[in-house]
Order: C-alpha cells, then sequence, then structure tokens
C-alpha cells in the first residue's frame, strides 16, 4: 500500500527541520548503501551521527507521533532515525530495492524494513525532476509531494528517484518496521479504520455496531500483531 500522508511537517516546524540540515555538512551519499545500491546512487546525505541530523530526526519523530494517519496506516513498532538527503545538478537514484535489514551503526538498534517512507521538505516548484517512482504489481507511480508532506511506501518494491535538473530536492527518509508485517493485513486493518471512524462521524462513536467493529478492529490487530 502507498498512502501519501499531508502536513507531517508544517510553518515554523518544517522551516526549523530545514534550517537545521540546511547548514550541515553533506557527504557522498553512498555512506549507508548496500552494494548494490551504491553503484545506483548519486546523491548527498548527513552523516548519521551528524547533531544536525539527530536534532531534525527527533523533532520529525515526535511529529510522526502525532500525527494519526501515520500511526493508522504503518501501525509503527520502531521506526528508524531519519537520515536526510539533497540531490542537485542531475543528481539521481536509480532503480534499487532497500535493504531489509537496518542495522544503526555503533549500536544494537535495528530494524527490519517493511515500511519505506519519504518526507519532501522543498516546495516542488522549487525544483524540476526528482520524482520518487515506485513499482508494484499495479503499475508505476511517480510521487513528489509538497514541503512537509510523506509518503509511505512498501520497502519491498522497486524504485527510483529521476535526477534534479534544477533546483535543490531535499528530504528526509526512513524505514519502518510495522507491529504487522504483511502488507495485505496492515492495509485491511487501515481499510477497516477509516471506514469506522466514517459511519462513527455519522451515527457517533457509542453506537452499538461502530463498538462491535471496533471490537473486530481490535480482535484482529491482537491476531495479527506482535508487539
Ligand atoms: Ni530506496
Amino acid at each position: 500500500m502507498m498512502i501519501a500522508i499531508p502536513e507531517v511537517l508544517t510553518g515554523r516546524t518544517l522551516d526549523h527541520v530545514r534550517e537545521l540540515v540546511a547548514d550541515a555538512e553533506w557527504v557522498d551519499g553512498n555512506a549507508t548503501s548496500g552494494h548494490q545500491s551504491a553503484l545506483a546512487k548519486k546523491n548527498r546525505q548527513l552523516p548519521e551521527d551528524s547533531a544536525a541530523a539527530r536534532e531534525a530526526g527527533g523533532i520529525i519523530l515526535d511529529a510522526l507521533s502525532a500525527t494519526p494517519l501515520f500511526i493508522a496506516a504503518a501501525l509503527p513498532l520502531k521506526v528508524f532515525p531519519p537520515l536526510f538527503n539533497l540531490y542537485a545538478g542531475g543528481e539521481r537514484f536509480d532503480t534499487h530495492v532497500d535493504n531489509a535489514i537496518r542495522m544503526k551503526r555503533g549500536t544494537d538498534f535495528r530494524i527490519r524494513s517493511d515500511l519505506s517512507a519519504t518526507l519532501f521538505l522543498n516546495d516542488p516548484d522549487s525544483y524540476d525532476g526528482g520524482e520518487l517512482v515506485v513499482e508494484d504489481t499495479l503499475g508505476t507511480h511517480k510521487v513528489k509531494l509538497g514541503a512537509g508532506d510523506l509518503i509511505l511506501y512498501p520497502a519491498s518494491s522497486l524504485h527510483h528517484v529521476t535526477p534534479v535538473t534544477r533546483g535543490e530536492r531535499l528530504c528526509s527518509f526512513f524505514w519502518i518496521q510495522s507491529m504487522v508485517r504483511d502488507d495485505g493485513a496492515r492495509r485491511t486493518l487501515f481499510d477497516l479504520d477509516t471506514a469506522i471512524q466514517a459511519v462513527a462521524s455519522d451515527r457517533g462513536q457509542d453506537d452499538p455496531a461502530i463498538i462491535k467493529l471496533t471490537g473486530v478492529y481490535h480482535n484482529l490487530l491482537r491476531r495479527w500483531a506482535e508487539a
């Protein structure tokens, strides 16, 4: 499932994250790559342990925990500390698949990447190219969102970033280990959740059928989740 989550960062928070990372020291993007993606990747990145990445990443993690649509769609168990990348002057990332297991260097933190996330930080009108292109069983999806918006997509997908031919594409990217590993099961829970919310807004949360359906949601989650 691919889902766009608007306005994860807005206003001053978005400006603050942008300022933090803009002034930091960028390095060759291959610092985090596996062997195959090192050949495909031509961009720049903030070092994982840079103070700016840690501070800006912390702001993003706080924002995610206050975004109900992210929680409902990802059902996150663990989120990898957000990283940051920058593309300009024709930089791109050719077709690749993200590593299944991500480890945080120098720590025992590791996650299975069920979902990949890209949080767009620059106004899409300020650069040309830089679309995230995701291939799944339904075809090819091109994504270029507004500043502060996030795309969640299956980490198992093949994807690439088209060359940035004008301006700068600044993004944060990270991975999520979901409490519900299976993409189809997670999707079913999300659909049930959003349908319950829609009906509850007409009938009220205390409607007996809504209470029963909410129970069904939680009992499926109990059956499928690892926590
Ligand atoms: Ni990737």
